[in-house]
């Protein structure tokens, strides 16, 4: 990757990114395509990434993770999706939608018990929010959840969970005043081995094949009180908070794909003869080139202007939502128009599996749905230009 002056890495930022880059080449890179193919969730690599401390990279030591930087987080990151998208929404969701939510609004208790695992890479989370009528508009959600005594009990369906059918733990939304619509929303930390939980089906999807998504089903699932996370009635806020985390994430998800796919067809264009010239000396072919890099590196500024700004958030409790859409959009974008144009540079090979071009092209697109589609990018980034919100 190119090191831009503006943004001098420390010698600490420096080594956590070469490990990830050294793990991701040796580890991962042999076996993508497999797991890719089978749709097999990753056990193995996964577990070696916690030990490595690659899913707590922010949270403190003494929740068992790595005690670093947001920068450093997506200097990692971009360093396994570079390789494999699959592992790196894994990644990701462990540590901005999982962990990163329960440190800012956990008691004590609740950080101990449930950040302490997966910081530490011996067990899995998961956020759910999304429910098969409201997406977009996750404020629609029809799941309850309902006091009684010392628990809650808690009923409904939620649909798109990224590692559902693996994740130990939960952070779960549900509504717990139906008549304030997302004021009364309640997030919830939920076992895995929660009676009344089952998980639905494994999506079959076109990329990211490797990690796994599913369902879950509550009925009449029992979670003690002492599991709301923060208070009842602050779950939506939760919810918009940890995905504006989250976005960092799949924003930087999207450049290491779009880094692996320009890389792929830069080589390309460097050897394929036609007409009697390589291929990369037609300007149709270096002028793609030149727009593929200039659109990566301007979503690597995005992304890393959006992890400062997150960092700085953590001393002044401040948000950060608008720098957090703008590097999702843009990176998500540019990762489609990229692996597009690098499957065309490849022309035949391109669509072929002998290569990992066409798997970068199916990776990509989720990156302009999940965790916000790009139209709802958008609307978060107008409404903050227009003083809406
Ligand atoms: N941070 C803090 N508070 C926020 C916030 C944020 N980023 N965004 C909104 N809020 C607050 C608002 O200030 C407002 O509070 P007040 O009423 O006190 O002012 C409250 O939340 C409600 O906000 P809105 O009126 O803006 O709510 P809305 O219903 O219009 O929704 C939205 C706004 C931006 C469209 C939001 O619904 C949204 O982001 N939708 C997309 C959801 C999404 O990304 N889903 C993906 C789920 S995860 C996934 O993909 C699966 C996976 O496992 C990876």
């Amino acid at each position: 990757m190119t090191e831009l002056p503006i943004y001098p890495l420390t010698n600490e930022h420096k080594m956590l990114r070469d490990a990830a880059r050294d793990f991701a080449q040796k580890e991962i890179a042999p076996i993508a395509a497999e797991f890719d193919e089978s749709g097999e969730f990753p056990s193995n690599t996964i577990k070696k990434m916690g030990e490595l401390g690659f899913m707590g990279i922010e949270v403190p030591e003494q929740y068992g993770g790595a005690g670093m930087d947001s920068l450093a987080y997506v200097l990692a990151l971009e360093e396994i999706c570079k390789v494999d998208a699959s592992h790196g929404v894994i990644m990701s969701v462990n540590n901005s939608l999982y962990c990163h939510g329960i440190l800012k609004f956990g008691t004590e208790e609740q950080k101990k018990k449930f950040v302490t695992p997966i910081a530490s890479g011996k067990a899995i989370g998961a956020y759910s929010l999304t429910e098969p009528q409201s997406g977009s508009d996750a404020g629609n959600m029809r799941s309850t959840a309902v006091r009684n005594g010392d628990f809650y009990i808690l009923n409904g369906r939620k649909s798109w969970v990224t590692s559902g059918p693996v994740a130990n733990y939960f952070v779960v939304f549900m509504m717990t005043d139906p008549s304030k619509k997302q004021k009364g929303v309640t997030a919830f930390l939920v076992d895995g081995n929660s009676k009344g939980l089952t998980r639905g089906k494994k999506e079959p999807k076109l990329g990211i094949r490797a990690s796994a998504t599913s369902e879950l089903i509550f009925e009449n699932c029992k979670v003690p009180a002492e599991n709301v996370l923060g208070k009842e009635g602050e779950g939506f806020k939760i919810a918009m908070t940890v995905l504006d985390a989250g976005r960092i994430g799949i924003a930087t998800q999207a450049l290491g794909i779009a880094e692996a796919a320009y890389e792929a067809a830069r080589s390309y264009a460097g050897q394929r003869e036609a007409f009697g010239h390589k291929i990369g000396q037609f300007q149709g072919t270096g002028f793609k080139l030149a727009d593929m890099k200039t659109r990566i590196e301007a979503s690597r500024l995005l992304i890393y202007n959006a992890a400062i700004a997150k960092e700085k958030a953590k001393n002044n409790n401040g948000r950060y939502s608008l720098e957090a859409s703008m590097a999702k959009l843009f990176a998500s974008e540019t990762a489609m128009y990229v692996t597009h144009q690098a499957v065309q540079i490849h022309g035949g090979m391109g669509y072929s599996k002998e290569l990992p071009v066409e798997r970068y092209f199916r990776d990509a697109k989720i990156t302009e749905i999940y965790e916000g589609t790009s139209e709802i990018q958008r609307l978060v980034i107008s409404r903050s230009e227009l003083g809406l919100k």
